[in-house]
């Protein structure tokens, strides 16, 4: 066994994908996840496909004592990675102060007990979105810093500068800050992917449902932007692949590899796909007929971002390898399992 990892939010969409390549790559796995957007069951599915079942506590960030217990029973936690978070825009721009109090107050909570459990670092879910709308294309993690667009983007600018200013005064802890582009698909298993709750917001879930016939109609959201076909444009990244990210950056914290305290990484493709060249690829690689329509903008949508991932590929020794057509597949997979198991 290599180290025991605290893996926060562990049974949702990115966490269980990471849990099952750390515990394929040998690391032990305590998850802490408050289940307020997973199921339980996840944990079995991950212990299905693994062989092992991680440990599971029920605990939500926010709750401090419950926390500090989970360190208390679980001695010898290594590293965390921290994906527990609200993070629906929408959702964010309604209810700020929820967003604020969730998002930023575990991260703190995290970060105090961390020296007091002698926690050697985390591993943090930052996002693309903290770039806007880049100036300069494809973005390295150099581009600066865009005002957020809302509360749940300004969350994940937030929790960057705490960590930043954490180290900077001296808490002996390291810190990776993965920021993802857009995370799609689902393990090639079918056991585990990303749970619908209510309406999807996001492409591809909406994509597949509309497939399946849960949605009637898929819309997409412009056709007027400055790209060349009209259609907004996003680096989409197989989760599998992301969920490995996660490992490569355990792998270097822990090994001590780190040439300074705080790394940032890109974790996308470096290749754009504008949505309607998903929506074919989808259809091409699939062989399903996709009902859509073009609509109106969406507001708020950046009109194109896709990653550099230069230094991730050469500093963490990490590279996206799935194809979109596998991971569009994979997520079509995903969506007939979910029916099979009555969930819509
Ligand atoms: N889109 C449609 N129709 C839909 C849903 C989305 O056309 O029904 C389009 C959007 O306009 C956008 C693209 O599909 O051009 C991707 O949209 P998503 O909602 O799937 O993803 P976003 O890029 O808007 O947002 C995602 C995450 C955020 C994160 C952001 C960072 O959901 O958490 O990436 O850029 F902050």
């Amino acid at each position: 066994m290599k180290g025991k990892i605290l893996v926060t939010g562990g049974t949702g969409y990115i966490g269980s994908h990471t849990v099952v390549e750390l515990q394929q790559s040998e690391y032990e796995v305590v998850i802490v996840d408050n289940l307020s957007n997973s199921r339980a069951d996840v944990v079995d599915y991950i212990g299905q496909i693994t062989g092992v079942r991680p440990a599971f506590e029920q605990v939500d960030c926010l709750d401090r004592p419950a926390l500090e217990e989970v360190f208390c029973r679980h001695q010898g936690i290594e590293a965390i990675i921290h994906f527990a978070a609200s993070k629906a825009v929408g959702e964010s721009v309604q209810k700020p102060l929820l967003y604020y109090r969730n998002n930023i107050v575990s991260l703190i909570n995290l970060l105090e007990l961390m020296p007091k459990y002698g926690v050697k670092g985390i591993v943090f879910s930052s996002s693309c979105t903290v770039y806007g709308q880049p100036d300069v294309l494809p973005v390295t993690e150099e581009a600066p810093i865009k005002k957020a667009e809302s509360p749940y983007g300004n969350t994940k600018q937030i929790n960057e500068e705490i960590i930043h200013d954490t180290v900077k005064s001296g808490v002996p802890m390291n810190a990776i800050l993965l920021r993802y582009f857009n995370p799609i698909g689902a393990h090639p298993s079918g056991l585990i992917g990303e749970l619908p709750n209510g309406v999807p917001m996001n492409l591809i879930p909406y994509l597949t449902q509309t497939a399946i016939g849960i949605r009637e109609q898929l819309s997409v959201f412009g056709d007027d932007y400055n790209t060349p076909d009209g259609s907004c444009i996003r680096d989409y990244i197989n989760v599998v692949d992301l969920a490995k990210a996660h490992v490569y950056a355990i792998a270097r914290m822990l090994e001590g590899k780190q040439d300074e305290q705080v790394e940032v990484f890109n974790i996308g493709t470096g290749r754009g796909v504008s949505v309607l060249e998903l929506i074919h690829t989808f259809e091409s690689a699939t062989g399903v007929k996709l009902n859509y329509r073009i609509v109106g903008r969406r507001a708020g949508d950046i009109e194109q971002v896709w990653a550099d991932p230069a230094k991730a590929n050469k500093v963490l020794g990490w590279h996206a390898e799935t194809g979109l057509d596998d991971t569009l597949r994979s997520a079509w997979n995903w969506q007939l399992k979910l029916r099979e198991r009555g969930i819509q």
